[in-house]
């Protein structure tokens, strides 16, 4: 009798306090409903989402998790269990998932750590554990857990109890914390969630802030960017953090979408398309689906890139890769084109964080330019280079 009490105190101890490692080794890829549809989306939508992600080339392309963002609760039943809405998923949501994994995809599902959601849909206070249940019963393999309405809560407590209830409901669920930065959770987070938000929500445009009114402000993609200043050191393999998700193919110019991408890749951030697949243009998916872009955010040294310099405009960002290699993104934040020079042999590119630096008088890299596919001669000649506005340069430096 002792042994088997001791048995389910250790499996009690293993199960509390402990995120699921080995998810999110590198940043977690997927496509989610809200950056475009918010809570206009039903069953049929999702299925045809889930068609195009495969048929796009998005999967293949690393684009596993579909997430079904807010608005997707029911109210709970007699025991308190949560139901699902059942207007949008007349089939139910656990044959949805089925469709989902039958793609080879992964379902991804939001909830709130307030008693309703942002949208005002029911919310996990007081049933995190029965909940997690629910979310593992529908074969949910990721959740999204937002901070609306959570006056008054400890913002450490309520993503320990929600770690704490995935681990224990037993399977496998990355853990994507969207408290927006309010309580610095990349100091406290690493081993609670598998990435956290730092900030407030993204919106698609360049540099604007859209204050919705007064309520609240979503923030353009060079706002977001400045605001992960500082933050570099927190992430690793298995704990990112998450600037907020993508806007490519939601209206920005394709220069701007090109440069999102980049940067986004250069920070190691989750990359989890918001437009309407069904719609997008062959440029918009040769976007997304950049094998070498890609390959800059998912590098599985997990080193988030740093600004190096920054002058009139011109932002030049390293980020170390696997092999001694390294990528190198220009920025040129200015709406008119820019002529950008960089003499290899006479910059000092060191990163302290990650001990690593590129001394291109010892050791000749070729440049390959990742958006045009074409390599750009070596670190031996001085780089000279045009950046149209609102666009980058994004290079893959690789040892001769
Ligand atoms: C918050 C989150 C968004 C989205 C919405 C849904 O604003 O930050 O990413 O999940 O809620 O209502």
């Amino acid at each position: 009798m002792r042994y088997v009490f001791f048995t389910l105190l250790f499996c009690a101890s293993l199960a509390y306090g402990q995120k699921y490692d080995r998810l999110g080794l590198t940043p977690q890829m997927g496509w989610n409903t809200y950056n475009t549809f918010a809570g206009h989306f039903n069953e049929k939508l999702i299925r045809e989402m889930a068609d195009v992600i495969v048929s796009s080339g998005l999967k293949e392309a690393g684009y596993v998790y579909l997430i079904i963002d807010d608005n997707w609760t029911g109210p709970r039943d007699s025991l308190g269990f949560l139901s699902v809405d059942t207007t949008r998923f007349p089939s139910g949501l656990r044959a949805l998932s089925n469709y989902i994994h039958s793609k080879g995809l992964k379902l991804g599902l939001y909830s709130d750590a307030g008693y309703k959601t942002c949208g005002g849909y029911t919310a996990s206070r007081g049933h995190e554990f029965q909940d997690a249940l629910v979310f593992a019963r529908l074969g949910a393999d990721y959740l999204k857990y937002d901070w609306c309405n959570t006056e008054g809560i400890d913002a450490k407590g309520a993503y320990q109890t929600m770690s704490d209830a995935l681990r224990a409901a037993g399977r496998p669920i990355l853990f994507s914390m969207c408290e927006w930065g309010n309580n610095k959770p990349w100091l406290w987070a690493k081993n609670i969630g598998h990435s956290w938000r730092t900030t407030g929500d993204i919106t698609a445009c360049w540099s604007c802030v859209d204050t919705h009114g007064g309520a609240y402000n979503s923030w353009g993609v060079m706002k977001i960017l400045d605001m992960q200043e500082g933050l570099r050191s927190y992430a690793g393999p298995g704990h990112w953090n998450d600037p907020d998700m993508l806007e490519v193919g939601n209206g920005m110019t394709i220069n701007e979408d090109r440069a999102h991408f980049s940067m986004w890749s250069m920070l190691a951030a989750p990359l989890i398309a918001g437009n309407d697949l069904r719609k997008a243009s062959n440029a918009t998916l040769d976007i997304l689906t950049n094998a070498g872009v890609i390959a800059v955010d998912q590098d599985s040294l997990g080193i988030q890139g740093f600004k190096y310099s920054a002058k009139d405009s011109i932002e030049v960002w390293f980020k170390p890769l696997v092999k001694h290699s390294w990528a190198m993104c220009i920025l040129n934040r200015s709406a008119a084109s820019r002529s950008v020079t960089f003499d290899w042999r006479t910059e000092a590119v060191v990163d302290s964080l990650s001990g690593r630096s590129l001394n291109a008088t010892a050791v000749e890299y070729a440049l390959n330019d990742l958006w045009t596919e074409r390599i750009l001669g070596t670190t031996a000649t001085t780089l000279n280079a045009n950046i149209p506005g609102h666009d980058v340069l994004m290079l893959q430096l690789t040892q001769k």
